[in-house]
Order: structure tokens, then sequence, then C-alpha cells
């Protein structure tokens, strides 16, 4: 006898209430979720996982976010800038493991000795690469300027996560000044599209005073602006940041968890053809999070390269796993989780979103 929400998920197009339905599943209707994800995953996208080497250049970020670890307000925090070479060492490193791309990541900053910087580090790693390894940012809100700039030295992907798509959410985990403005960061999104950067954004799950009904709407956020690549991941407390006032509001961390599981195999349900991160969030609420992620639909894994001495600081929200690891132990470790998972890693290609060379083809 079937069900309502195999009704529902036996539809062409879900409708809000039917995600919301879906984000509310209990345990027995969520895993047949995860099983019409899984097999669209590998109809659309295939069973292979891409790597990014991650690098969090800085943690020196001018920004307030009471969520965030290392938000300008934290003064507990030492501040770090990793060097040219470094950054070089983990471009090198990349290379001779078959990575296909790296993933720059920063506090945002927007002075002009930051820009030249990045732009130069984005020369220097096409060069020593020959153009092979591609590139994402993940820099925060900028200047249309400085993402056309970063574009023409060889960034083709950035990241810019909206971290909820509801507008008086957004003012309850940001402080409401001109530097956190929701327009902003959404037009920011629109910038990097028209530039012609592959487009990625995300939401924390799980928030305090964040419903399902919210949730939803995000997801139909992501189709609506046809993003090419997703990560999202749940909220973790921090206990430096002002949102830890909040924190008896949450759900208990399995069902954060899984609300975020639920989150990766409706988008992938939703959007079939784009790249899903399988976040370190979803592995710090569950040791299995990551594989659990990759089966639900996730396509891409971001390896940590930044250098070991420095990641203690990089410390967005607490129990962040990895941060002992030199990057060879997390290899070894990361390729029998994706072989666990099913899946095989894409080494040495760049593997770009489906959805965006497909968008790139129909336009002349
Ligand atoms: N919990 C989970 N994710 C967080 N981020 C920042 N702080 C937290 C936290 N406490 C995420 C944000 C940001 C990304 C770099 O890290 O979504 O965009
Ligand atoms: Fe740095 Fe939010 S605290 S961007």
């Amino acid at each position: 006898m079937k069900n309502h929400i195999d009704e529902i998920l036996l539809k062409k197009d879900l409708t809000k209430q039917d995600l919301v339905e879906l984000l509310e599943t209990d345990a027995k209707d969520r895993k047949k979720i995860y099983t019409l994800s899984a097999g669209i995953k590998k109809n659309y996208v295939g069973n292979k996982v891409y790597f990014r080497g991650l690098v969090e250049l800085s943690n020196i970020c001018s920004k307030d976010c009471y969520y965030c670890g290392i938000r300008k307000g934290n003064r507990s925090v030492d501040r770090y800038m990793v060097t040219e070479e470094e950054v070089l060492e983990a471009a090198r490193f990349a290379l001779d493991h078959g990575y296909g791309s790296m993933v720059l990541q920063s506090g945002e900053r927007t002075d002009r000795k930051f820009v030249k910087m990045v732009t130069s580090l984005l020369d220097k790693i096409k060069t020593l690469s020959e153009g092979k390894l591609g590139i994402t940012l993940s820099m925060g809100e900028q200047s249309e300027e400085t993402y056309r700039e970063w574009f023409e030295a060889g960034a083709h992907r950035y990241l810019i996560r909206i971290e909820t798509s509801n507008r008086e959410l957004y003012y309850k985990i940001h402080p409401r000044n001109s530097k956190h403005n929701y327009d902003t960061r959404l037009n920011a999104l629109r910038m990097l599209r028209t530039i012609g950067y592959n487009v990625g954004t995300g939401v924390m799950i799980g928030l305090p005073f964040q419903t399902t009904s919210d949730l939803a709407d995000d997801l139909l956020f992501f189709k609506e602006l046809d993003i090419d690549m997703c990560g999202m991941g749940p909220y973790i407390e921090h206990e430096a940041t002002p949102l830890y006032a909040f924190r008896h509001l949450l759900l208990p961390r399995e069902e954060r968890f899984e609300l975020s599981l639920k989150m990766v195999a409706l988008l992938r349900i939703l959007m079939k053809d784009i790249n899903i991160a399988a976040t370190t969030a979803m592995q710090t609420l569950d040791k299995m999070g990551r594989e659990k992620a990759l089966k639900a639909g996730a396509n891409v894994i971001m390896p940590n390269l930044t250098p070991v001495k420095y990641r203690d600081d990089y410390l967005l929200y607490e129990d962040k796993p990895c941060i002992d690891e030199e990057a060879e132990q997390c290899i070894t470790c990361l390729e029998a989780r994706i072989h666990l998972a099913g899946d095989e890693i894409g080494y040495g290609e760049w593997g770009d979103s489906k959805h965006f060379t497909k968008r790139n083809q129909q336009q002349p």
C-alpha cells in the first residue's frame, strides 16, 4: 500500500507544501527520500566524487555574523594569513594527488592589498599547474570590479552562501547594519552569474528560529536562482558568539543532522545535475556524516589542505573535525570513506557542475 509520502515522491514537481512534509518525515519515511535521491544522483551525475583541496587563507574578517567563530568581535582568536609559498605548496599537493580543483576561502576583506594578493595567487596557481587546477573562491561580498579581476585571473567558480533565504531570519543572525545586508548578498550572487562564474550558494540548517517552512523556501530559492553548486550543513553552536545564547532553541544534534541530510537529498531531487558538497559540518554532527551525504546525493568533497598550524584558528564552529591531520592522512581516510559510500573519485578532472555546462551550451 502506498502512503502519502510515496505519492508525493512520485510527483514531477514538488510544491512548497510537499517539501515541508518531506522535511518533517520520520525515520521510516525518510529512507524513501534517500532511495529516490540516490537513484537520481546515479542517473544524472554518476557516482564520481570530485575533490576540491581547501585552503583557509585567512581568518581575518571585517564582519560580525552572530553565528561565526571567527567574527571580528571575537577577540580570543589569533588572526593569521597563510603565506604565498604555503598556498602554492598546497596547490602542488593538490596537483600531485590528482585533485581537479582548489577552493580558496577566507574571512571577508575588501581592501586593495588583499584583493591584489588573491589576484596574484590566482596567477601563480594557474602558472604552476599550467591551467590544470580549477579554482573556486569563497571570499564573501566584493565589488563587481573585484569579482571581474579575479575571474580574469582564472577563478571560475564562486561560493557565497545566502545563509538563509528568509530576510527576517537573516537579520536575526546578522547585525542589522550596512555591512550585513541581505540585498547586497543577493546582488552578489546575481553579479557572479553575469560575470560568468559557476555560482554556488547554501544555507545553514537548524538555526535558532528557523522552521521547516523556511528550509522549503531555501530549496525553492536555489531552484529559482538556478544555482550550479550548493554547500550546506547544520548550524553548530560556538561559545564565543552571540547566537550561543539561543542554544536552548536548537534541535538535538541527531535531528539537526537528519534534517541536513534531508535537505541534501531533496535538493538532489529538485536540481538533478548540480554539484552538491558533502560538508565538514555534516561530519561534525555524525562521524559518518559526509559518507551519508554522498549516499543521499552529494558529489563533491573539500579535503582540507590548510597547513595544520593554522587550523585551530579557523574554527567557525565547535568540534570541527580533522584539525590535527596532515593532508596526506586526510586523503587516505577520505578515499576509504568514499569507497565505503559506493562512489569513485574523479581524479584529475575539474568536475564542473553539469548544470553549468548545459546552461552555457544552450546560450549562443
Ligand atoms: N555553524 C555552521 N556553519 C557555520 N558557518 C559559519 N559559522 C557556522 C556555524 N556556527 C558557515 C557559514 C559560512 C561558511 C563559510 O561557514 O554558512 O558561509
Ligand atoms: Fe566573517 Fe561572517 S563573520 S563573514
